[in-house]
């Protein structure tokens, strides 16, 4: 039977009573037949429930007193570069030092849970194993524990899915331009001060019923407003308070479903910047955000993890990368150095994407971008800006782009950038956006020339099965308002 109750966490300040001092952990001689289940009991008594879950599905997060001392996760778990038999699975710990966790997977086939071997700790407050030896398509359960002489405390405990079949029914979430300033992350409650930080906060509790297999992200996940207009990073540490407090925001839906990225033009790591100025964004994002590595899949990708594709059931899904093979600047002025027609995938990357698509076998293809590799939109400003969808199909490269897509049959070309949701259907395909999850602003006719559009806050489910696709539209609030099928 898979338990359903929320797990209780124990509180920071409640003492050393709170978990499994009857030896249930374990390190204590294993869990017996109550499984994770047992563990989570346990877990909470004598101490206090922690109300920092978000979505109340079921998942817990919360911190723990010990014997040793106190540890906090800063935000849910993150799982990652999920395949056949495997993930990662990554937490963030609080206060700095050396804690004492492990992590515990268990199969709903009901085999006997299993203690995962020693993580690794990439960074000094990154705590991370890589799963291995799981069966495909099936879902798991894994609790993070804090272990100490006398105790086990559940740190978190979700549940995920190892990647799908051919023939799978499954549900995928994507959101876009969450615009997650590089606030300070402090453990504890989550308190949104900011309509980003809010607006973040709802669609990942709205995203969180659907029990998406992984989340898609597509671009602009962070903003450096407060150091001027898409400029670099100041600094790496400013960058891992960004992804730290992204993950912090999206909230329970990370630690229970795999994240993927697209990178956007406020991630720090656009072409323009110099290579040091890019490291200062994409040095913590490999840390705290990582993504699939070129061996992750067969479809291979990119070393700095930025594009990428991965099969999942029926589909193949390819994440590009319009901003950091860009050498130009595009900055929203009319002395813009760049033009629509300059955006570039890179002779590499472009390379890549052609070969991915001509091996393709899966029915659905679908692509990930932040925006088209072109513009063509309500201004000359905002066109050079990328602007506008399926209005550029022929602008540029996004030219090769669309006839790669019409040669190799890919059905959606799904985008960022705009901060509305539209759907505009060029040659067959749908250049599909999903709104925004956090951008306060929302781009209107004269910016985008977008005629039907919606400039609600939201996400998207795309429903893959293997006879059809639905995807689906969901303004903030959780009300499904536009949707289309795939046969
Ligand atoms: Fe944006």
């Amino acid at each position: 039977m898979w338990p359903s109750s929320t797990y209780a966490a124990v509180a920071p300040g409640t003492g050393t009573g709170g978990a499994a001092t009857g030896g249930q952990g374990p390190n204590a001689g294993g869990m017996g037949g109550g499984g994770l289940g047992g563990i989570g009991s346990a877990s909470g008594t004598g101490g206090v429930v922690s109300t920092g879950a978000i979505g109340a599905t079921g998942q817990g997060a919360g911190g723990t007193a010990g014997e040793s001392g106190m540890v906090e996760l800063l935000g849910p778990p993150l799982l990652f570069r999920p395949t056949d038999d495997g993930f990662g699975l990554q937490v963030v710990t609080s206060p700095l030092g050396k804690h004492e966790l492990s992590a515990v997977v268990q199969g709903e086939d009901g085999s006997s849970p299993r203690l995962l071997g020693d993580p690794t700790h990439p960074a000094e407050d990154i705590t991370e194993w890589e799963v291995t030896d799981l069966e495909p398509g099936m879902r798991y359960e894994y609790l993070v524990l804090a272990t100490g002489d006398h105790f086990v405390t559940t740190l978190y405990r979700g549940e995920v899915t190892t990647r799908r079949p051919p023939g799978a029914e499954y549900t995928v979430a994507l959101l876009t331009d969450s615009h997650i300033r590089p606030r300070e992350v402090l453990p504890g409650p989550v308190e949104a001060v900011e309509t980003a930080e809010v607006t973040l906060l709802a669609v990942g509790a709205d995203i969180l019923p659907s029990r998406p297999d992984f989340v898609i992200h597509l671009g602009d996940m962070l903003d450096f407003h407060d150091y001027g207009f898409n400029v670099p990073s100041p600094s790496a540490a400013t960058t891992r308070s960004g992804y730290l407090n992204y993950r912090r925001f999206l909230g329970d839906v990370l630690g229970n479903a795999f994240h993927f990225l697209t990178i956007g033009n406020w991630e720090g790591e656009s072409g323009y910047f110099t290579p040091e100025e890019i490291e200062r964004a994409r040095g913590p994002r490999l840390l705290y955000l990582p993504g699939p590595r070129p061996d992750t899949y067969p479809e291979g990708g990119s070393p700095f993890e930025d594009y990428y594709a991965f099969t999942w059931g029926d589909a193949l899904y390819v994440v590009l990368n319009v901003m950091t093979y860009t050498p130009t600047a595009h900055l929203l002025t009319s002395t813009d150095p760049g033009t629509p027609e300059d955006w570039t995938l890179g002779a590499a990357q472009l390379d890549w994407f052609e070969r991915t698509l001509a091996n393709a076998s899966s029915k659905w293809r679908f692509v990930f971008i932040h925006h088209t590799v072109g513009g063509a939109a309500g201004n000359d400003v905002d066109a050079t800006y990328g602007r506008g969808g399926g209005q550029a199909a022929r602008v540029g490269e996004q030219a090769i782009v669309h006839e790669l897509m019409m040669t190799h049959a890919v059905q959606v070309f799904f985008y960022g950038h705009d901060h509305v949701f539209t759907d505009m259907v060029v040659d067959g395909i749908h250049y599909t956006l999903p709104g925004s999850a956090g951008a306060p602003w929302k781009f209107t006719t004269a910016e985008t020339g977008y005629t039907d559009y919606w400039p609600d806050s939201g996400h998207a489910l795309i429903h893959v099965g293997p006879a059809s696709v639905l995807v689906d539209f969901v303004a903030k609030g959780g009300t499904s308002f536009y949707s289309y099928v795939l046969e």
